[in-house]
């Protein structure tokens, strides 16, 4: 099947995507004018063929995918391979599309040396536009570093999944008044060290105007209020295929159920016998057109 971003029934283009492909710049300028973008967890190429149809701005590879595809309780499982795999998936997918990479837990932790050549096999490997780490303000000597190398960050602060083994769970962040201050610093913190993007992940809307009020790069919220630049949720929220979704993450599709109906219905058609017909089968007088080569190994001619 070819994921060519040229369906004659589907525009490549919409209003909300603009004509050109979405760059940093492109999110600085909607910044400016106010005009929030909208950012999606994704996992593979034929979702972000049609996420770039509908106008969305930015694709993340997430290490949500350790959950979502890979089926594993915690996103600090996310294979690094599998994760720049997905990536260079995702950008052939959305050509045109700024594309987010997630490093995965530990692929950054051990030495700026290894952070380095893990990052820049996103870069190289997953053609990420941008790398995404979980980070606080500790991470800023590594975030400078990857910066006057030229790789571009977005700095993904408040809660942050991959640090839930030392709070026994996901915890909302910037509860308190001094959590509130701690969030700023990082945001303040990372911006000085050069990151591009920053993302706020569950806080309360206050943290998310002091973030706001603090930085001048584009924020990506989830979870974090209205008041961000920009939004990200996980697509299969979004579609309505996850069993227990995050209270802000609002579905806007039933593909659960719907994919359920539909595995139904083939299990009826397969066991009640009716695929038998037309379509389910090659016309006649085709195998006769097939050449030898074309035949399996075991219908091969004998000389
Ligand atoms: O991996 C992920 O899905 C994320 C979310 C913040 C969107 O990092």
């Amino acid at each position: 099947m070819s994921i060519s971003p040229t369906n004659p029934s589907v525009s490549s283009t919409s209003e909300a995507h603009p004509a050109e492909p979405v760059t940093l710049k492109t999110l600085k300028r909607m910044k400016r004018k106010a005009e929030p973008f909208a950012c999606l967890a994704c996992y593979d190429a034929t979702s972000a063929r049609w996420l770039e149809r509908a106008g969305v701005h930015v694709l993340l590879a997430g290490d949500s995918a350790a959950q979502v595809v890979l089926g594993y309780d915690r996103t600090i499982d996310m294979p690094i391979d599998f994760a720049i795999e997905i990536t260079a998936a995702i950008k052939r997918g959305a050509p045109r599309t700024l594309i987010m990479a997630d490093m995965p837990f530990m692929s950054y932790h051990t030495s700026v040396e290894t952070a380095m050549s893990n990052a820049a096999r996103f870069m190289k490997q997953g053609n990420a536009d941008v790398i995404k780490l979980e980070s606080d303000e500790t991470f800023a000597p590594l975030v400078a570093h990857m910066t006057r190398a030229g790789i571009p960050i977005c700095a993904h602060i408040g809660c942050k999944p991959q640090t839930s083994s030392i709070t026994g769970g996901p915890m909302a962040a910037g509860r308190t008044a001094d959590q509130l201050t701690q969030v700023v610093r990082d945001a303040k913190a990372l911006e000085e060290a050069g990151s591009v993007l920053l993302l706020i992940e569950a806080v309360p809307e206050q943290v998310t105007q002091a973030v706001m009020k603090a930085v001048s790069i584009p924020v990506i919220g989830i979870g974090a209020g209205t008041g961000c630049d920009g939004q990200i949720l996980v697509v299969n929220d979004l579609l309505g295929l996850t069993d227990q979704p995050p209270r802000f993450a609002q579905a806007v599709e039933t593909f659960g159920p719907r994919l359920k109906a539909a595995g139904q219905e083939w299990v009826k058609r397969v066991r009640s016998g009716t695929i038998g017909g037309q379509a389910y089968t090659m016309r006649d007088g085709e195998f006769e057109k097939l050449s030898p080569s074309e035949l399996p190994q075991d219908h091969q001619p004998t000389n």
